[in-house]
């Protein structure tokens, strides 16, 4: 089976993108580990500070590679948004295939010290596991908000991503391009999208060269997506749209049977939307958009 990075290297060889998709419990992870194999394509599971304090370091780490193993299937396990050293080597030692290690809100400088720091410790306990750095920030949370954050960062420059890059290490870079975490109430509602500067990810990947996460894919343009991956984008992060399939889902099982207690018996409603989500976004990133002709 491929490891990840090869994984990478052919989604970014075949301009396709890895799908990224947090979970909070097992019903999240049988809803994307389900859809994804259905599909047959790798996938990675996202796991933030919070929800691995809530799933258990160790108990989600062993389970993904259970699965793993058990179907000699390409799923792999993320610890995102870690803020520190301590936590970034928790999940190493725990075995997880890669860490965003995100110092975003600092300065470009404490950021570059502090990453760099990260790259040094978990490689030197795991020197296969993959790091990826953050420039810019984005918003912090994969919830419902009324507005954008006022303190969002400026877009990322292609120079201080091949900066940040040589100076890290960092094997992924997740740069500001439009995007932002959580979703707006009127993109609940379908009446906005999030817009995404393809052109800014092309610069930034021909100056970084590197791969490139695209965070807070929920609520993204179609279309935008298609140029972001032509752009040179390898994995796009999606969470609030899950958190809201898992929402609905487990307000209709609990309307449709208020007198039912067996938990078995409600989340096959939730797993079925969550796996709506996955299957959808999967496709749309995996679908080989035709790259035009350089020069
Ligand atoms: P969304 O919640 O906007 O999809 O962002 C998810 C994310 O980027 C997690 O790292």
């Amino acid at each position: 089976m491929k490891t990840l990075h090869e994984v990478l290297e052919s989604a970014d060889r075949g301009h396709t993108a890895v799908g990224h998709f947090n979970i909070s419990d097992l019903v999240g992870l049988k809803a994307v580990y389900e859809a994804a194999k259905a599909l047959n394509l790798p996938v990675l599971i996202g796991v933030s500070e919070g929800e691995r304090d809530f799933m258990g370091v160790h108990e989600i780490a062993a389970v993904v590679r259970t699965l793993r193993k058990r179907d000699d299937f390409p799923v792999f396990l993320n610890a995102d948004h870690t803020h520190s050293l301590d936590r970034a080597r928790e999940a190493a030692s725990a075995g997880f295939d890669m860490i965003v290690f995100d110092a975003s809100v600092r300065s470009f400088d404490d950021n570059v010290r502090e990453t760099r720091e990260a790259v040094q410790q978990v490689k030197s306990l795991r020197p296969d596991i993959l790091v990826e750095g953050e420039i810019g920030f984005i918003g912090a949370s994969s919830s419902i908000h009324d507005e954008r954050p006022n303190n969002m960062s400026p877009l990322t420059t292609p120079e201080e991503a091949r900066e940040f890059v040589s100076a890290t290490g960092v094997d992924i870079l997740a740069p500001a391009v439009g995007n932002m975490h959580g979703m707006l109430k009127t993109m609940l509602r379908g009446e906005t999208e999030k817009r995404i500067d393809p052109a800014r990810i092309a610069a930034i990947k021909a100056a970084a060269k590197t791969f490139l996460t695209l965070h807070g894919g929920s609520g993204t343009n179609r279309s935008d997506f298609e140029a972001a991956i032509r752009a040179g984008i390898t994995i796009i992060h999606v969470n609030t749209e899950l958190r809201v399939a898992w929402r609905r889902g487990m307000d209709a099982a609990l309307a449709q049977k208020p007198d039912e207690i067996v938990p078995y018996k409600h989340l096959p409603q939730v797993v079925t939307n969550m796996k709506q989500v996955v299957r959808e976004r999967l496709e749309l990133f995996s679908a080989n958009v035709a790259v035009p002709p350089s020069g």
